[in-house]
């Protein structure tokens, strides 16, 4: 009697002591981000506003501390596979975060869709990523290339007849460009050509030589990052601002004080606004600006919504990772009271949100109007 009770009593604790020490293990958050190149800013903001997200919640899941394991992808397609691998292999992460460059995204994709590692991507708007390749464990919490090139093209549409586009040659380019084209002309408006140039080159005078030649209503740009600065100011210098208003999704994000004068009072349009005067927005500025000292970005926004998004599913399963299946079910279902609005995700895992025009006043993309309310990407490829 006795000793049954005594097995019963250290059975039990080695029990406790076991769900102790799991309950002790980290969750493993595998960050792959630019932190260096031209966009290396950001990263840094999809980091900061992920960790924001994690620290609101004192950095403990269901009594789990979370630890990151960071990866610089140098925004580098030919080194993605060998960065990946070393977060899903080596770390072994609970989530693979990242990243920017569709290009460096896709390969990351691919690897999460085989080892069946959830991801979730903060930025990268390759359509592909929730079309083609989506699988029930790949989530995107910023937006996809069709997306916001649509909505900009239903804008633009509402003022213009004719325009030119203008992008990178890589993935993310030409797809911004064909949402743009579709949004554009299902709104009755007829692009006349589109100019591209290498990622991620930066000389433009060839291309706006043409621009002024052809003599479009109006302009559709897309390159980002640091990039973005120079197309604005050159674009003025070449006296075209004023006779062919330029516009683009990313275009002012984040670097209007580098873009001075040439960007003020440009158009832009994206899922998010800076100081959009929402109570959840306000809240959310005033912790970002507690915790780091500056104000978020959209890339700030990007990254706290992927990490909500994960936090979505670590609440269903109690911070335990090893019920993947349940995670996702949640992950899928969530509803996110997002700084951008009212967030929650279409059937292949893409953002469906409310897309803001904004303009370009001093320092902010500022609110002033909706583009497209609720914007789904259709994803026709994404079969699951
Ligand atoms: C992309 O490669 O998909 C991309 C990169 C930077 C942006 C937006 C999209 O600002």
């Amino acid at each position: 009697m006795t000793n049954h009770f005594i097995r019963i009593a250290v059975a039990a604790s080695l029990a406790i002591g076991a769900g102790a020490v799991q309950a002790q293990e980290p969750i493993k958050v595998g960050l792959m981000l630019p932190y260096s190149g031209t966009f290396a800013d950001l990263g840094k903001n999809i980091t900061t506003g992920f960790k924001l997200a994690l620290l609101e919640r004192g950095n403990k899941i269901g009594g789990r501390p979370v630890e990151f394991v960071t990866v610089d992808d140098e925004s580098d397609p030919a080194k993605a596979n060998e960065n990946a691998n070393k977060l899903i292999k080596r770390d072994k992460v609970d989530v693979l975060v990242g990243t920017v460059h569709s290009g460096v995204a896709l390969t990351m994709a691919r690897l999460a869709k085989r080892s069946g590692t959830l991801m979730i991507i903060p930025n990268a708007g390759a359509d592909e990523l929730t079309g083609a390749l989506c699988a029930p464990n790949i989530f995107r919490a910023s937006f996809s290339n069709w997306q916001t090139g649509y909505a900009v093209g239903a804008m633009m549409a509402k003022k213009h007849k004719t325009a030119v586009s203008l992008a990178w040659k890589y993935a993310g380019g030409d797809e911004q460009t064909a949402g743009f084209k579709e949004g554009f002309e299902k709104g009755g408006g007829k692009v006349l050509t589109h100019l591209s140039l290498p990622f991620p080159n930066t000389e433009f005078q060839p291309l706006l030589t043409q621009i002024a030649s052809l003599k479009p209503d109006a302009t559709f740009a897309f390159v980002a990052g640091a990039a973005q600065v120079n197309l604005v100011k050159d674009y003025q210098a070449a006296g075209l601002r004023d006779k062919i208003p330029l516009y683009g999704a990313f275009l002012t994000e984040g670097t209007l004080q580098a873009q001075g004068a040439a960007a003020q009072g440009m158009l832009t349009v994206l899922h998010y606004a800076d100081g959009l005067n929402t109570p959840r927005n306000q809240e959310f500025i005033a912790s970002y600006k507690k915790a780091y000292g500056v104000m978020p970005d959209v890339f700030s926004v990007q990254g706290y919504d992927s990490a909500r998004l994960f936090l979505a599913g670590l609440d269903a399963v109690k911070g335990d990772t090893s019920k993947l299946p349940d995670m996702i079910k949640a992950m899928s279902n969530a509803r996110i009271d997002s700084p951008r609005g009212p967030l929650s995700f279409s059937r292949s895992h893409n953002p469906v949100m409310d897309m803001y025009v904004r303009e370009a006043r001093g320092n902010q993309n500022v609110m002033v109007g909706v583009a497209v309310k609720g914007l789904v990407d259709p994803s026709p490829e994404c079969k699951m």
